[in-house]
């Protein structure tokens, strides 16, 4: 099953991507419910994205109340973001999951993101603009790095 959490959509393009190069995904969406169970299922795909150097909150909980599960079955996680630095972009992975679950995943990447200033409330323009010195909406989803994730997964 493929679990993810977004913002403004861009993870769940990229989730809807990879489900979609899959066989027989159920792909879920965490909201405030983390009551999702996992057990019938073999595989588990966790996505979510980095906000302030962090991914969501919901996948840090997720991975706390469902830890034996995750580490029980194969697993393969990854991130949406835009940090440029790639030693960034592995540390904000790195961050975004609890050791001993980045550990036991068979694939964790960084797949790179969007902004998308028209889904931005004033505040989150302000931080963009300030931050990443553009106002203009972008995508910069690295495909090459999913399509590889996605044969991980088919192993
Ligand atoms: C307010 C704000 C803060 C962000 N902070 C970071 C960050 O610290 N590191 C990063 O790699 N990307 C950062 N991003 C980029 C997001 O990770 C990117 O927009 C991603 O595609 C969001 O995915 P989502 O729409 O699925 O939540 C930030 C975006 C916004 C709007």
């Amino acid at each position: 099953m493929l679990i993810y959490t977004s913002m403004h959509g861009t993870t769940e393009k990229v989730a809807h991507y990879i489900a979609g190069h899959l066989a027989d995904v159920t792909i879920l969406k965490i909201n405030n419910n983390l009551d999702i169970s996992i057990n019938s299922f073999d595989r588990v795909i966790l996505g979510g994205s980095i906000h302030m150097g962090s991914v969501q909150s919901s996948v840090k909980k997720f991975c706390a109340k469902h830890r034996q599960e995750l580490l029980s079955k194969p697993l393969a996680l990854f991130v949406c973001g835009m940090e440029k630095e790639p030693a960034k972009q592995q540390e904000e992975l790195r961050l975004a999951f609890p050791e001993e679950i980045n550990q036991h995943a068979r694939a964790n990447v960084f797949v790179g993101g969007e902004f998308l200033f028209e889904k931005m409330n004033f505040i989150q323009r302000m931080i963009i603009k300030k931050i990443a010195h553009t106002d203009v909406s972008q995508s910069d989803i690295k495909y090459d790095i999913v399509n590889s994730f996605i044969s991980t997964i088919e192993l």
